[in-house]
């Protein structure tokens, strides 16, 4: 497991217990769930999981993966409330060495960026199935200065990694105001042919 994230991901939800709140799903998900199927669902990075709520509660079953424990330990308090439980597998996991193992209909990566794990997972898509990608990009207009240039998206990139899947929406768009920082963000909805 790599102790750098877990330490960092660990402390971060210790020192900031408001993230640990419950949170509505990303409005931009929500938005393209109205033009996918149902089916298997794999919410990467899941966090406390808002996303995967949604999902399991609109039809998915869902597989959700995080390093930081406490984070799933209030997805599975929320998931016993909102009684999605039977729905929704969560794993303690390390992405950094993750390949997944089974195939999906629905692969959501939000507010996270790992290159080589949206490469990898592009192939445990079925034909036919659907990468939701929403995360921060380079701007000059965001306020946080990001010191790892690695977890922000190049302009248009999206468009790059997913040049092979059918475009079903792609945009570069000011980031929610209850965010503590305005950034720039990036969504890509796309369809594997
Ligand atoms: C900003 S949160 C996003 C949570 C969720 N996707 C959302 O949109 O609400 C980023 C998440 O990535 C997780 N994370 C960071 N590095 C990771 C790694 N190497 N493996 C698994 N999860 C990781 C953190 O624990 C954290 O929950």
């Amino acid at each position: 497991m790599s102790l750098k994230d877990k330490t960092k991901w660990d402390k971060k939800y210790q020192n900031k217990p408001q993230l640990l709140e419950f949170r509505d799903a990303s409005a931009q998900l929500i938005d393209a769930l109205k033009s996918i199927p149902r089916g298997e669902a794999l919410d990467l990075a899941c966090g406390t999981g808002r996303n995967s709520l949604y999902l399991a509660q609109n039809g998915f079953e869902v597989d959700a993966l995080d390093i930081a424990q406490v984070a799933l330990d209030t997805l599975t308090q929320d998931a016993q409330r909102l009684d999605v439980t039977h729905l929704i597998h969560s794993t303690l996991i390390d992405l950094d060495n993750y390949t997944p193992e089974k195939q999906y209909d629905l692969i959501v990566m939000c507010n996270f960026l790992d290159r080589s794990l949206l490469q990898k997972t592009k192939d445990s898509l079925r034909s036919g199935g659907f990468y939701f990608v929403e995360t921060y990009m380079l701007d000059a207009s965001n306020e946080k200065e990001n010191s790892d240039k690695n977890n922000l998206l190049e302009k248009k990139e999206l468009q790059k990694i997913f040049r092979d899947f059918e475009i079903i929406y792609y945009n570069e768009f000011d980031n929610e105001k209850h965010e503590l920082y305005s950034m720039k963000k990036q969504i890509i909805l796309a369809k594997k042919i």
